[in-house]
């Protein structure tokens, strides 16, 4: 029993450079140029299925933003974060869910995520929403980027 787990834990450290330096296979190398709109960043949301605007949808998320974003975010300037204005164009939808979701994770391991707390110098901290809650903030982001600039 006891030689048992001995070997196992052999075997788990046996494992670790491998992991190591395995770079993130879909992560681009530096800056934000590269690829960022497909990059899914890290967190629990692997694909999103956008249909079309659900503007109802969009306004929980409006309410949902200025309630627990807008402290920190503007669309049109830069604020305590990036501005958002043009951020579903920047982003793919899955990036911004989890950078929603999971954004101290994002800036640990994530290279656009780490590259924007390099130039903001703030941590952006969960915000104690729900999926559903990033998903109807993502589609009040898309309201906003739409050629009509959301507003109908
Ligand atoms: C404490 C301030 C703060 C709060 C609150 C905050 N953010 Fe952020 N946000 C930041 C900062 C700073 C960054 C840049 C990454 C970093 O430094 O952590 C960022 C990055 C982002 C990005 C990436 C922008 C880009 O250009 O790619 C998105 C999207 C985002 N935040 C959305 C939100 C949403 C939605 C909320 C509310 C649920 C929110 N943030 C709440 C500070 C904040």
């Amino acid at each position: 029993m006891k030689a048992k787990s001995v070997s196992m834990v052999g075997a788990l450290l046996a494992l670790i450079p491998l992991t190591a330096c395995n770079p993130q296979k879909d992560s681009p190398q530096s800056t934000s140029e590269a690829a960022p709109v497909t990059s899914r960043g890290v967190g629990p949301i692997t694909s999103v299925a956008l249909g079309a605007l659900d503007s109802q949808k969009a306004a929980r998320g409006e309410k949902l933003f200025q309630e627990k974003c807008s402290a920190c975010h503007k669309f049109e300037e830069k604020y305590v974060g990036p501005a958002l204005a043009g951020v579903t164009t920047r982003r793919s939808p899955a990036w911004i869910m989890n950078m929603i979701l999971n954004p101290e994770e994002m800036t640990k391991s994530d290279p656009i995520a780490k590259e924007l707390l390099a130039t903001h110098f703030t941590q952006m901290t969960f915000q104690n929403v729900s999926q559903d809650d990033a998903r109807a903030i993502l589609e009040f982001f898309r309201q906003h980027d739409a050629p009509s600039g959301g507003k109908e």
